[in-house]
């Protein structure tokens, strides 16, 4: 039986043999674009370079990257859906195109050396063109040439074969998919790769980026003709182990066998199948993002933290679990993962905590808010948009678990007018800022990029003042000011807080030069860099030095030297969460 570390282990063997470096396993949050709160597939950090920029190592790039979607997290629970899994991917930078993307692709699924997977069970969709961009023909002639059969190829419209952009401009094209067929009864006449019921497994995606899509919707070609290919672990795993859905592969049925446990049943029963999954899921969702040092909040990253946590407790409450239960569970995940993912282990602590306490905020109100929604569906048969708001704030509910209820009770829940509900709620200050700007760089401009610098002197002047356990928790930079979260369990006093400033200033009056250096992860370490905890696989890493004083791994931008930044001042000092504090600090 091929295990999913296996998998992972021959994937990266393959496309190295063939030429491509490995490339980091990137954090869950974006580093430097605003516009996504998470990264959802293993091209999110490689834009620039499929855009033209030379990557450090090279042309041929591969890697493991763990991506959080929650576009598609209503889906949860059917039978390849999840929110958070890992994705292999392969790269080209204007090196090869179609054809050895292809050959490659099918070589490994299915060469007996390789994955071995039945080839008669394998089907593929193209790209069926449309008013703006031709069908695909050079595809389906490149499978047609590898003997795949003219009848197992598709053609579907670009709903199913274009991927990207990531936001609303940037680089895209035209995609061929790679499905697994269960052996499930066609749902239909019309069942074919694209349908939903679950017959067909996607589990690769070859997508060729020739296409940069502009701000008014036009589509243009880049000047390099790359290659980005995803292929989810979990589903590709649950192909090998012989299993129709991903909730049955090894790495799941520890978490599966913890939740029957909990609910003290030995069958789970038709009825309780999606709770399960969404449990098991949303477990493994939780525990990565907690990992990340996001807390459950109300905007941005903490909200969809808080959203997975509350969907769970309430799946669990479905199931008779009535303790808590997530921690139990995030410890399994933990144990699964820690050895791709050291930093699961290191944050065990924060994970835990954070999870028991989230816990005992949500149980306090839920059953209260379950009854509040009965009374009212049975006065009305609907959740209006001002019942949906008295539900998020009175009651804790999300505005997602609202929408499953009413699902799941056949009746409507005004979605829309909730949000304009909770959008008059909001005090507008906070909200604009938080909406704006994602973690890491708000954009770059030249005083979001001072920030950037100074946010590297504090974290080390902290380490220097509060102790070498400090590290950064989260960073959050606009044209205005830097917001730095790091971990530390108490509030710092005034002198700390001056001793940080005084240190932080005597480095911009020193005029240190801030440099960058390409490396490997091993020199890396040596020279003392912040920030390395999950960067297995990496090769290259790119460091940012700020004189003798500070080293860190980052890709930029920075100053090219501290006399550009002014005066440093520390604004404002809070807890964010347990052991984590929040700092705000200005330029002048
Ligand atoms: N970026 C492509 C995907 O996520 C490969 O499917």
């Amino acid at each position: 039986m091929i295990s999913s570390g296996k998998l992972k282990k021959m994937y990266l063997e393959f496309f190295q043999k063939n030429g491509h470096k490995v490339i980091a396993n990137a954090s869950l949050i974006p580093e430097n674009d605003p516009t996504a709160l998470f990264i959802s597939a293993g091209m999110h950090p490689l834009v620039p370079y499929l855009l033209g920029q030379p990557h450090p190592s090279g042309k041929k790039l591969v890697n493991i990257q763990k991506c959080l979607r929650t576009n598609d997290i209503d889906e949860v629970g059917d039978n390849f859906h999840l929110s958070f899994f890992e994705m292999l991917g392969n790269w080209s930078l204007g090196d090869y195109f179609k054809e050895k993307s292809i050959r490659w692709s099918y070589e490994f699924l299915t060469s007996k050396e390789w994955l071995n997977i039945d080839k008669k069970r394998l089907y593929v969709t193209i790209f069926a063109g449309d008013e703006k961009v031709p069908s695909d023909t050079e595809s389906a002639r490149i499978w047609e040439e590898l003997g795949f059969p003219k009848e197992k190829i598709f053609y579907l419209p670009r709903e199913d074969n274009w991927w990207g952009p990531v936001g609303s401009t940037g680089p895209c094209g035209p995609d061929t998919e790679i499905f697994y067929d269960t052996g499930k009864e066609p749902c239909g006449s019309e069942c074919n790769p694209g349908c939903s019921c679950g017959k067909f497994n996607e589990i690769w995606n070859n997508v060729f980026m020739e296409y940069n899509r502009t701000p008014d919707g036009e589509y243009e070609l880049l000047e390099q003709k790359n290659v980005d290919t995803g292929m989810g672990v979990e589903r590709t795993v649950a192909v090998l182990q012989g299993k129709d859905n991903v909730y049955e592969i090894e790495t799941f049925l520890p978490i599966i066998n913890r939740i029957k446990e909990l609910a003290g049943i030995e069958e789970i029963s038709e009825n309780q199948t999606r709770n399960v999954r969404v449990i098991c899921d949303h477990s493994r969702a939780a525990t990565f993002l907690l990992a990340e040092g996001i807390v459950p909040l109300n905007v941005e990253q903490g909200y969809v933290l808080r959203r997975v946590i509350r969907g769970a407790i309430r799946h669990g409450k479905l199931m008779g679990i009535e303790e808590e239960f997530l921690s139990a569970l995030s410890q399994i995940v933990i144990e699964t993962y820690s050895e791709d993912y050291p930093h699961l282990k290191s944050n065990e602590d924060f994970i835990v905590t954070e999870l028991r306490k989230e816990y005992k905020k949500f149980s306090n109100t839920l059953a209260r808010g379950l009854n509040r929604f009965n009374r009212i569906v049975r006065n009305k048969n609907k959740i209006d948009s001002k019942d949906a708001f008295l539900l998020y704030q009175s009651f804790g509910f999300p505005i997602e678990i609202t929408k499953e209820l009413g699902l799941e009770n056949g009746i409507f829940v005004d979605v829309d007018g909730f949000h304009e509900e909770f959008q008059k709620h909001q005090k507008v200050s906070r909200v604009s800022a938080d909406k704006k700007f994602g973690s890491g760089l708000a954009d770059t401009s030249k005083e979001t990029v001072k920030l950037h610098t100074a946010t590297h002197l504090l974290n080390e002047a902290l380490r220097r003042v509060l102790g070498k356990e400090i590290t950064q928790k989260g960073s959050n930079i606009t044209q205005e000011r830097l917001r730095f979260d790091f971990n530390f369990d108490r509030k710092l006093t005034d002198q700390e807080i001056k001793d940080v400033e005084k240190i932080v200033n005597e480095q911009i009056k020193e005029v240190l030069p801030v440099k960058r250096i390409e490396t490997t992860l091993d020199e890396a370490i040596k020279m003392g860099s912040q920030a390395i905890f999950e960067q297995k696989y990496v090769e290259q890493v790119s460091v940012y030095s700020i004189g003798d004083f500070s080293v860190e791994l980052c890709s930029g931008p920075h100053v090219e030297n501290t006399g550009e930044l002014g005066q440093f001042k520390i604004i404002k000092e809070e807890g964010i969460s347990a052991g984590v504090r929040r700092i705000r600090a200005v330029l002048e």
